[in-house]
């Protein structure tokens, strides 16, 4: 049984150490907003942050999560202040730039721009970058970018 805190709310689990946070997340927690998409670390669709820091959900065994704080993108607005079903700043500025197509990858880049953010409040395109590596296959990268400039200014 592990004990885990996501989107300021304490779970308990009772899975495998082994277990990628991923699938606690999606399976026993019923948290399917964020996404699998490879397995290996390399698409971004899982991600997600763990103290704070944007982090790819499948390639992390529950064992080393530990009581670090966990927000996935269900948690999000209410993490960004926003709260009570109103979006935070990033959510907004991907609706007013119409940023998704499918929309499989976008829990995973919305998250990935949010911890960017924090970071860098105002980044450049090179700094959007090198933080956005998230994969795409609807190709939104200009308008990830553009939403990206957008919620800075909000
Ligand atoms: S599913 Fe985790 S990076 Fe692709
Ligand atoms: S919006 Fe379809 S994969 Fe990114």
């Amino acid at each position: 049984m592990v004990a885990l805190n996501v989107n300021g709310r304490t779970y308990q689990a009772d899975v495998d150490a082994r277990t990628p946070l991923l699938w606690v997340l999606r399976d026993t927690l019923g948290l399917t907003g964020t996404k699998y998409g490879c397995g290996i670390a390399q698409c971004g669709a899982c991600t997600v942050h763990i103290g704070g820091v944007a982090t790819r959900s499948c390639q992390v065994p529950i064992s080393q999560v530990g009581s670090k704080q966990i927000t996935t993108i269900e948690g999000l607005a209410q993490s960004s202040g926003a709260g009570n079903g109103i979006l935070g700043k990033v959510q907004q500025a991907w609706l007013d730039n119409e940023v998704p197509q499918c929309g499989y990858c976008q829990s995973g880049m919305i998250m990935a721009a949010a911890a960017l953010l924090k970071d860098k409040p105002n980044p450049t395109d090179a700094d959007i970058d090198d933080a956005i590596t998230n994969i795409c296959r609807c190709g939104t990268y200009q308008q990830v970018r553009a939403a990206i400039h957008a919620a800075a200014k909000a």
